[in-house]
C-alpha cells in the first residue's frame, strides 16, 4: 500500500463515527484512502473541509495508507439479462459480517449469482442473506441463505459497541445506529429508563455506555432477544447498569408499582404497534418524563396518531408540555419510520 500525504480531520474517537457519516452523506471522504485511528483519535481523510457547527476537530496534514483500486459494486462482478440490470437493488443492509438484501420477483432466480458478487465485492462479509419484511410480533423476518456462510449469528459494531445478532431470530437493524446515539445523548445523569421493546439491548446498552443513567431496564417478550440482550450486557460491560426483563411490555407496571419505581424515560421502538401501549408506559412514568414514541405512518396519519396518544394522557391526568417529530427515515413513498419526542407532566389537580 502506497501512502498519500493529504488534508485530514483529527477527531476524538467518541465523535469519530458520527463525522465520518457526516462526511460520506456529503461525499466529503476520500474513499480512496484509508481511515487512520490512535489511542484517542481518528483521522479522516476529506476531498474538503467542513463546517460543522458544535463539533471539535482539527484539520491537520497527514499520510495515509491508499487502498488497491478495484471495482466497488457487486453489480461489477454479475451477469444477469441487461433487460433486469436496473432492477438490481443498489442498497442492502450490513449487519456485522452479513448482508440482508430484498429481491424482486424478476431477480429471485438469480439469487445465487447475486449472493455470490456481493461476497466477492464485500471482503468483511462472509454470509448473504435474502430477507423478506419483518413481520409478527416479534418483528422477526424470514431469511434464506444465497451465499457464504451457513449461520445468521454475527456480532455488529457500532460507536464501539458490539452486539450479538441472530437476524432470523430477533429484530435489529444497523440504519437506527444514528438515532441511538441521538437519543443516549438526551439523557440526563441518573435517570430510570425503560426501554420497553429492548430486542438485543443495543438502545439499552447505547444510553448505558455513552450517558449516565441511574439504571436502564430492557424489556422483551421474545426470549431469543432476551438470551442476546443479557449477552450483549456482559461483553459491553454495562451489567450494573441494564437489567434485562424477560415479559410483556403490558406487565411491567406490575413489578414497578411493586418496587416503587418510577420512568424519567421511556423509548417505545415497536412501529405499527407501540400506540398499543401506550396507556401501559403511563402508569410507569414519573411526574416529569420523557417519552421516546416509535411509528410507521403515512405523513397524513401523523397529526391523528399524536391526537390519540395526547386523548389517552389527558384521560390519565397527563398533558404533553413539549412535542417533536423526528422523520427518522423513508419506509415506503410518503411514508416514515419517526420517532415523537414527548415531555409529558402530570398535571396536579386542585384539592
Ligand atoms: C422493532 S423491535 C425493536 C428492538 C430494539 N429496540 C432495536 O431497536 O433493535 C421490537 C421488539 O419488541 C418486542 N416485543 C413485541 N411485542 C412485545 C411485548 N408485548 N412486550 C415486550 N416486547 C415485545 C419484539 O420481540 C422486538 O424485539
Amino acid at each position: 500500500m502506497s501512502l498519500v500525504e493529504t488534508t485530514g480531520l483529527c477527531i476524538p474517537l467518541k465523535e469519530a463515527e458520527k463525522i465520518r457519516k457526516y462526511l460520506i452523506k456529503n461525499n466529503l471522504l476520500r474513499n480512496d484512502l484509508k481511515i487512520y485511528k490512535d489511542n484517542r483519535f481518528v483521522y479522516l481523510p476529506v476531498k474538503n473541509i467542513p463546517e460543522i457547527d458544535n463539533i471539535n476537530f482539527q484539520v491537520c496534514k497527514k499520510k495515509f495508507k491508499q487502498y488497491k483500486l478495484k471495482p466497488k459494486l457487486y453489480k461489477d462482478y454479475i451477469n444477469v439479462p441487461k433487460e433486469l440490470r436496473h432492477e438490481l437493488p443498489t442498497s442492502y443492509d450490513i449487519i456485522g459480517g452479513i448482508i440482508l438484501i430484498k429481491l424482486p420477483e424478476k431477480l429471485r432466480k438469480y439469487k445465487q449469482k447475486i449472493g455470490e458478487s456481493l461476497l466477492k465485492s464485500n471482503k468483511n462479509i462472509k454470509t448473504i442473506c435474502l430477507i423478506e419484511p419483518v413481520t409478527g410480533e416479534y418483528r422477526t423476518r424470514n431469511i434464506e441463505i444465497i451465499a457464504g456462510e451457513k449461520h445468521t449469528n454475527t456480532i455488529h459494531k457500532e460507536y464501539g459497541l458490539k452486539f450479538n445478532v441472530d437476524v432470523s431470530k430477533t429484530y435489529f437493524s444497523s440504519r437506527l445506529s444514528g438515532e441511538r446515539k441521538r437519543i443516549a445523548d438526551l439523557v440526563k445523569p441518573c435517570e430510570t429508563i425503560v426501554d420497553m421493546f429492548t430486542g438485543v439491548a443495543p438502545f439499552s446498552i447505547m444510553i448505558a455506555k455513552y450517558a449516565h443513567p441511574k439504571i436502564v431496564y430492557s424489556i422483551d417478550k421474545n426470549k431469543d432477544a432476551v438470551r442476546f440482550a443479557q449477552e450483549n450486557i456482559k461483553i459491553n460491560n454495562v451489567l450494573d447498569k441494564v437489567e434485562v426483563i424477560h415479559s410483556d411490555a403490558k406487565e411491567i407496571y406490575k413489578k414497578f408499582d411493586l418496587e416503587g419505581i418510577k420512568a424519567d424515560r421511556v423509548i417505545m421502538n415497536l412501529p405499527f404497534m407501540a400506540y398499543k401501549f401506550f396507556p401501559y408506559v403511563l402508569k410507569i412514568i414519573a411526574a416529569n418524563s420523557v417519552i421516546h414514541y416509535y411509528d410507521i405512518l403515512k405523513e397524513e396519519n401523523i397529526k391523528k396518531r399524536i391526537s390519540y396518544l395526547e386523548k389517552k394522557a389527558n384521560e390519565n391526568k397527563i398533558e404533553f408540555t413539549k412535542l417533536k417529530v423526528i422523520k427518522i427515515k423513508t419506509y415506503a413513498p410518503r411514508e416514515f419510520y419517526i420517532c415523537v419526542d414527548i415531555t409529558a407532566k402530570k398535571k396536579i389537580m386542585p384539592m
